[in-house]
């Protein structure tokens, strides 16, 4: 039986950059599931499909065939065959993967794709409903969270760092938005699974936080 970590939580929590660096510490696959919600908005928004039609979406994604690689230890999101890695980090992207990603017919095909990855290898698997639905059964869950200003603050920082000009305020709408968003859809919203550790980094660093999850992690494998 595989080793699966699964973590969840919102946006900006800190999720990708930890499971990460302990993927690689613990030498697991780290799974970014929400890549893959990316690659299926940015076939919406390429074939210019109003993104608030659920019904379109639900027709239209059966054309977008989203696959995961794994080239020199990183994963790599193919959509129709294309390599789309640089197209989906931008905030257009995110924010419109949070709108489709509640369309039932879009998680489908998502959920058994990542079901299949961590029954296959060791992962660590992050986004909103790994923990409740994708991987009820794994080892350890966490979810990671932290205040909305901490989030806005950290995302400012790392946008204003790479010269390109924000709004702190802007931000944290966009962000309480997102929350708002992935936390009330109908279908596996974001929350916290019973039995998962729940981690606040508020006020905690990066290396305290990766330290943090590498112990726990140590621990559920010797059980
Ligand atoms: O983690 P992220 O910012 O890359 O995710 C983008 C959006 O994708 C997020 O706002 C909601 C959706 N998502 C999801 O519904 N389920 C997941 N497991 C991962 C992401």
């Amino acid at each position: 039986m595989s080793f699966n970590v699964a973590i969840d939580g919102p946006a900006g929590a800190g999720k990708s950059t930890v499971a990460k660096a302990v993927a690689k510490e613990m030498g697991l696959i780290y799974v970014d599931t929400g890549a893959m919600y990316r690659a299926m908005a940015l076939f919406m928004l390429r074939e210019g499909v109003d993104i608030k039609d659920r019904l379109k979406i639900a027709e239209k994604c059966t054309q977008a065939d989203i696959t995961i690689r794994y080239e020199d230890g990183v994963q790599v999101v193919y959509l129709n065959g294309e390599n789309v890695n640089r197209y989906i980090r931008t905030e257009e992207v995110g924010e419109a993967a949070s709108v489709i990603s509640p369309v039932a017919k879009v998680r489908e095909n998502m959920v058994r794709l990542q079901k299949a990855l961590a029954a296959q290898s060791d992962c660590i698997m992050d986004g909103r409903d790994i923990g409740t639905c994708v991987l009820p059964g794994a080892q350890l869950k966490i979810y990671l969270t932290a205040s909305s200003d901490v989030r806005a603050k950290r995302r400012y920082d790392e946008l204003t760092a790479k010269g390109q000009s924000c709004n702190l305020q802007q931000i944290k709408e966009d962000i309480e938005d997102r929350d708002y968003r992935d936390m009330h859809r109908e279908i596996s919203p974001l929350k916290q699974a019973e039995d998962a550790v729940l981690v606040d980094t508020s006020h905690m660093s990066q290396e305290e936080v990766i330290d943090e999850i590498k112990k726990r992690c140590g621990q559920a494998r010797e059980k």
